[in-house]
């Protein structure tokens, strides 16, 4: 079996929560990064990967969410794709609609969630407020005798986010993460998007194996062969591992958000695959347009 060998594997852990309760400025203050300030009327309108090294040594895979109504789907397809899910609650606004969708998403996934009440440095924080709001939505934290692990934050003043940090990396020792980084790359398309310089652009999560340059490489109904592997800091890498997310070129189409991932073993196969999709694809829109 190509999954004997198993090793242990970094969490991907996704950010969500309600429109500007502060999530981008959480990533940002843990990357020491500025993305927050580049965004258009400083709302997120994309899913960002990013990966970093924790104090205690570990990696972690971040992957942020958009919080407005709009982009459900994006936070749907952020909480398949994760270990773990950070709810983001700004301690001033509480608990609002998109919190609650976050805690669906995390429950319909079946993954753990610790809760980050952020902004606990403005005057009127109510900390407190935010735990009993969770109680009505089933989410119990410590401090209330439950068993979510919750941690106040500030983005802005840099408060506690190691504790955060150290917080996520004890909820992934208890999940005990593995994959096999030795057998042919899988994973998802976290977005997709078709660059005018550089052609289709796909930021894939690398869930099982290890994705490398030269590989024949399959998502949905594109397929390509991979031309670089850009990190989340822009740098060039030769392969990417089980939990990195890395922007793949060489798609000859433009897959969609969601695609799954897969390397084969040479362009018949990819083509094989790829040409059954895309007749599935137009077979499915045929039935639609005659019922
Ligand atoms: P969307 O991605 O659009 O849903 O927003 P977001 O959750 O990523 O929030 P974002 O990081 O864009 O922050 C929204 C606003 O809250 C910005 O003006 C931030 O400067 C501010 N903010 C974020 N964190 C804090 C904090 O800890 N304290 C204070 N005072 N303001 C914060
Ligand atoms: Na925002
Ligand atoms: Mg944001």
């Amino acid at each position: 079996d190509i999954d004997d060998h198993l090793e242990p594997r970094p969490p991907v852990v996704t950010i969500m929560g309600h429109v500007d309760h502060g999530k981008t400025s959480l990533l940002d203050a843990i990357r020491k990064a500025n993305v927050v300030s580049g965004e258009a009327g400083g709302i997120t309108q994309h899913i960002g990967a990013y990966q970093v090294t924790s104090p205690l040594g570990g990696k972690i895979t971040f992957i942020d969410t958009p919080g407005h109504a709009a982009f459900t789907a994006m936070r749907a397809r952020g909480a398949k794709v994760t270990d773990i899910v950070v709810l983001v609650v700004a301690a001033d606004d509480g608990v609002m609609p998109q919190t609650v969708e976050a805690i669906n998403h995390a429950a319909a996934a079946k993954v753990p969630m610790i809760v980050a009440i952020n902004k606990v440095d403005k005057p009127d924080a109510k900390p407190e407020r935010v735990r009993t709001e969770l109680l009505q939505y089933n989410v119990q934290v410590e401090s209330m005798g439950g068993e979510t692990l919750e941690i106040e934050v500030s983005a802005k003043q840099h408060t506690n986010l190691d504790k955060l940090l150290e917080a996520i990396q004890l909820q992934a020792e208890i999940l005990n993460l593995q994959a096999n980084p030795e057998r042919p790359a899988e994973g998802t398309v976290i977005e997709a998007k078709l660059d005018r310089g550089r052609g289709p652009v796909a930021t894939v999560l690398v869930q099982r194996g290890t994705l490398k340059v030269g590989d024949i490489v399959v998502a949905g109904a594109e397929w390509g062969r991979v031309r670089a592997l850009i990190s989340d800091v822009g740098a060039n890498m030769p392969e990417a591992g089980p939990s990195v997310p890395v922007e793949v070129l060489g798609f000859n189409g433009t897959p969609e958000a969601g695609d799954r991932v897969a390397v084969v073993e040479n362009e018949a196969r990819a083509r094989e695959i790829t040409e059954y999709r895309e007749r599935q694809k137009r077979e499915n829109a045929a039935v639609r347009l005659s019922t």
